[in-house]
């Protein structure tokens, strides 16, 4: 295991390379599997997460060839491959021989659940540590209402999971926590089904799976909170046309943040996914003041603030990127509840880092998921921030977060969370003294390279071997 070691020092300038959308990629390998014929996905990221979901697409028989991406603008070898998968179409999947290792990956676990409850064969799931303390009643329960079994611990609510696939019935489903894992499971579930699956959704969860569906082919539609999808529908070929996948704003977020709080910076990221589901931290970053711009391919060179209103229209199939570029702003504090806690769900670790910049108090409501993320968050990110000095409190559903409070370096831990490990990093850059983050290996589930960019643009921050 190694540790992070990060001192506050220059400001960071420059343009940062974040590698590709984690949510994107896992759907584009198993989608692309599910069709006909080759699909090229270009820019894959392969993070420990995403090489689980590899991992077991491979053993359920589907060839995937890795090609190492050629270096391009000062991008790292290893934060981009492209895949080339020989889709076996929807009825080709094989029956593993072994028990599927999920790793850390929740979205591996509960989008292939939703896949292998309409195969004709049993498949066994299961993770690290961390993914077998997760809940799964949440995919587990409308499975079994579609007519899979599915099996697990804890009378079937934790991995690991044994599924045996069965014929399919199209169920209408509220869902009860807005998650784009669950709603995935469902639709994805729902292509083996008979006659209609209906998801209704209670916030604006990731739509990535939605999107992905309509580019090969498959009929969804829409209507308000609705999603309907007729089963029996097979995914068409990419018919050569590429899957690009865009720059992961959850990534961007280490950047932006770190651009935001510490003084003199500016940075900019290339061609980063804004889908209007994921862009809950832009709105949040602007409210809070920071100086936050947005160019357009087609605008290149010029850029203008950031309003949720002028993002890109929601187009039917692909993914809208931008150039994201923040410079600091004096920063304030803001209350978050609500489909804004869905639009940002992976960003708390870092807007709370944020928040202990800002003048006044940050509340953050709304947000319980946050507990069976990688790890607790409200209970992580209140207990490692306050051991920097930070003044936090915990909510059931948030946290309180009183600023601005000047942070001092010590030893803090990563949870095994790779998001908390990169904001407390961050964190370090605006603290006194060393800040030194333990267990920070797990950085690689997401992204591959944080601390090689973050050195690019000027951070002192480095590995060391953990004693
Ligand atoms: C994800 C959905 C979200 C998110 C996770 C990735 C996805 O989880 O937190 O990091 O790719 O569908 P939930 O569906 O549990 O909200």
């Amino acid at each position: 295991m190694r540790q992070l070691v990060v001192r506050p020092g220059s400001a960071l300038r420059g343009e940062g390379f974040v590698p590709g959308d984690k949510s994107i990629s896992h759907r584009a390998l198993l989608l692309s599997a599910l069709a006909p014929g080759q699909t090229l996905i270009r820019g894959w990221l392969p993070a420990e997460d995403c090489r689980a979901t590899l991992r077991c697409v491979r053993a359920l028989g589907v060839q995937v060839e890795e090609r190492e991406r050629p270096p391009a603008d000062g991008r790292l070898p290893e934060t981009a491959v492209d895949l080339l998968v020989d889709g076996v179409g929807i009825d080709g999947l094989r029956e593993p021989d072994n028990v599927l290792d999920c790793g850390g990956s929740g979205t591996t676990m509960r989008l292939l659940a939703g896949i292998l409850a309409g195969q004709p064969f049993t498949s066994m799931l299961t993770g690290n540590d961390a993914l077998r303390r997760r809940p799964m009643d949440r995919v587990a329960e409308p499975l079994r209402r579609m007519g899979a079994t599915v099996l697990g611990r804890a009378g079937g609510r934790l991995p690991p999971l044994a599924i045996q696939g069965g014929r399919l019935v199209g169920i209408y489903y509220p869902l009860p926590v807005a998650s784009a894992q669950v709603k995935s499971a469902l639709l994805l579930a729902g292509l083996f089904a008979e006659g209609e699956t209906v998801v209704v959704e209670p916030g604006p969860a990731r739509d990535h799976t939605e999107r992905m569906l309509r580019a090969f082919g498959v009929r969804l539609e829409r209507e308000g909170p609705l999603i309907r999808l007729k089963g029996g529908q097979t995914l068409q070929g990419m018919g050569g046309v590429a899957l690009d996948i865009p720059a992961d704003i959850s990534s961007a977020a280490f950047l932006l943040v770190a651009a935001a709080i510490v003084p003199g910076s500016e940075v900019r990221v290339r061609g980063v996914g804004i889908n209007p589901t994921r862009t809950g931290l832009l709105d949040l970053l602007a409210a809070m003041g920071a100086d936050l711009e947005v160019a357009g391919p087609e605008a290149e060179g010029r850029s203008r603030p950031w309003d949720p209103r002028l993002a890109p229209p929601p187009s039917p199939v692909g993914e809208p990127t931008a150039d994201l570029i923040v410079c600091p702003g004096t920063l304030r504090g803001i209350e978050v509840a609500g489909d804004l806690v869905v639009r940002a769900i992976d960003e708390f670790p870092i807007l709370a880092v944020a928040a202990t910049q800002a003048g006044g108090t940050t509340v953050i409501r709304d947000a319980a998921e946050l507990r069976v993320k990688e790890s607790d968050r409200i209970a992580a990110v209140a207990m490692e921030l306050s051991r920097m000095g930070a003044r936090v409190e915990e909510l059931p559903d948030g946290l309180i977060i009183h600023g601005p409070t000047p942070l001092t370096g010590t030893v803090v831990d990563s949870h095994h969370d790779h998001r908390l490990a990169m904001a407390l990093a961050v964190a370090g850059l605006v603290a006194r003294g060393e800040t030194v983050v333990r267990n920070a290996d797990v950085i690689h589930d997401s992204f591959p390279g944080f601390v090689e960019v973050m050195q690019a643009l000027g951070a002192d921050i480095r590995w060391q071997e953990q004693p």
